[in-house]
């Protein structure tokens, strides 16, 4: 990661995305996580206060080394344990079928290949277990949409990657993944980067 990340992607990243609307809602995105959870696009661990008492470990997938020291104090004060597994999460070095729930707040956005990455998350569940997502993306006006568009080539570069108009819950459809629960609408903040999407999706083998 670059100059341009460390120095005011990850410190803008972290303060925006811990306003008291955002934190309102990773507290219901966290709420039915249990057993070993994957999260992938860590960040600077602000889930982590959230995570309810019946997960027993968090595991984690984060590229960024700054997000991760900004993450330490955090990690800290939980009594879950918190192991970094990785750094793409389009590549898991996790068995088949070997996590409970999977965690990804504001990630989808960010990750390059993204399509890859939830082929990753779906064969990693077990199949009763759940993806728990938050995420922005496509809105569905189709003006808001075209500033989405407009807005991308410049917003991406200074926002280490981020898409704004991607169409979340039809990514998770496709991978292979059932949506058993979704939110969707506008937060706060400008339209273009506030439409959201929150949910829960589990394999397609669960009932
Ligand atoms: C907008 S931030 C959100 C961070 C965190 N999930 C949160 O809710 O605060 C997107 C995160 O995705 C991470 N990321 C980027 N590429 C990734 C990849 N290939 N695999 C996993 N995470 C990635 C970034 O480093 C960044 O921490």
């Amino acid at each position: 990661m670059g100059v341009w990340n460390d120095r005011v992607f990850v410190p803008v990243m972290d303060r925006v995305l811990r306003t008291p609307d955002v934190n309102a809602r990773r507290a219901k995105l966290c709420q039915g996580l249990y057993g070993r959870v994957l999260e992938i696009g860590f960040g600077t661990g602000l889930n982590l206060r959230h995570y309810p008492a019946g997960v027993t470990e968090i595991m984690v997938v984060e590229p960024s080394a700054k997000a991760m020291r900004v993450a330490e104090p955090r990690k800290a004060v939980i009594s879950i344990p918190v192991k970094q597994v990785g750094l793409d999460g389009a590549e898991l070095d996790l068995p088949d079928d070997s996590v409970d729930c999977v965690l990804s707040s504001y990630t989808l956005c960010t990750i390059p290949d993204v399509e890859s990455a939830l082929l990753e998350v779906r064969r990693v569940l077990k199949p009763e277990g759940a993806l728990h997502f938050l995420e922005h993306g496509r809105a569905p006006t189709e003006s808001v949409r075209r500033w989405q568009r407009r807005l991308h080539p410049v917003h991406s570069r200074i926002a280490a990657g981020c898409h704004l108009d991607r169409p979340i819950d039809d990514l998770i459809s496709n991978a292979g993944l059932i949506i058993r629960e979704l939110e969707t609408g506008y937060g706060q903040g400008p339209r273009p980067f506030s439409y959201l999407y929150r949910g829960r999706a589990q394999p397609q083998s669960a009932s």
